[in-house]
């Protein structure tokens, strides 16, 4: 990959503004100081320094986010927090998406990564991917396993649809766990709806085989390196 565009990509500057810092001799890769912005380097292995810092870079990244409510789950927003805000350097130079969205006011497991693949994969519910959320609701709710039988709700595009094969384990007459393979607009609370309940806390707890870490406090995120989803 050409020096500039490496740079660039990382949000170091515009391809120019990068032309004008290795004339200001503040590049180096591997040691070496550049002159030509048009360098081949090859990220994984070269070491590529800029005004005195080494550039982190990794082919894909995943971070873990333990999400607060309040925080919308978008990459850039006119008026509101996003849990973009949340994510510092180095991380925060990476053209980041979210791996599946949580409403403003549910908490949890957030995965935010740069491979479009990845999101896909989580997302799809083809993939089989349980999405595991901890609800907790307004009044008891002596038999959530009706929440596994088959019944018909809106997804955000006012079309039916039957949530596919859910799963319920009970903690208390206010409190389970959902796992559910879609991940459809408000779909938890609207499931939950259909048996005249309401969710007063939501809090996603695992995706796949990836679960939340603990030790993560609300508003905390971790790289995750060796990952199976
Ligand atoms: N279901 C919901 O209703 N809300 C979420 O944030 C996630 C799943």
């Amino acid at each position: 990959m050409r020096l500039d565009r490496f740079l660039s990509n990382l949000k170091y500057g515009s391809r120019s503004e990068i032309q004008k810092a290795i004339k200001r001799k503040l590049v180096y890769v591997n040691d070496d100081l550049m002159s030509d912005s048009r360098f081949k380097i090859d990220p994984s292995v070269d070491i590529v320094v800029f005004d005195g810092e080494k550039v982190f870079y990794r082919d894909t990244i995943l971070l873990m986010l333990n999400k607060p409510s309040g925080y919308l789950s978008a990459t850039k927003d006119g008026k509101e927090k996003t849990v973009m805000d949340l994510i510092r350097e180095p991380y925060s130079r990476f053209d980041l998406s979210i791996a599946g969205r949580l409403d403003k006011d549910t908490e949890g497991l957030l995965l935010i990564t740069n491979n479009g693949k990845l999101i896909h994969d989580i997302i799809t519910p083809a993939k089989n991917i349980y999405k595991k959320y901890f609800v907790r609701v307004d009044s008891d709710f002596l038999n959530p396993k009706v929440l596994e039988t088959d019944y018909e709700i809106m997804d955000g595009r006012s079309n039916y649809y039957y949530p596919s094969t859910p799963i319920v384990e009970k903690i208390n007459d206010r409190e389970f766990y959902l796992s559910i393979k879609e991940g459809k607009f408000h779909q938890v609370k609207r499931m939950v709806k259909h048996f005249d309940r309401s969710v007063t806390y939501l809090k996603r707890v695992e995706i796949g085989q990836v679960s939340l870490d603990k030790s993560l406090k609300i508003g905390e995120y971790k790289e995750l390196i060796d990952y199976k989803i």
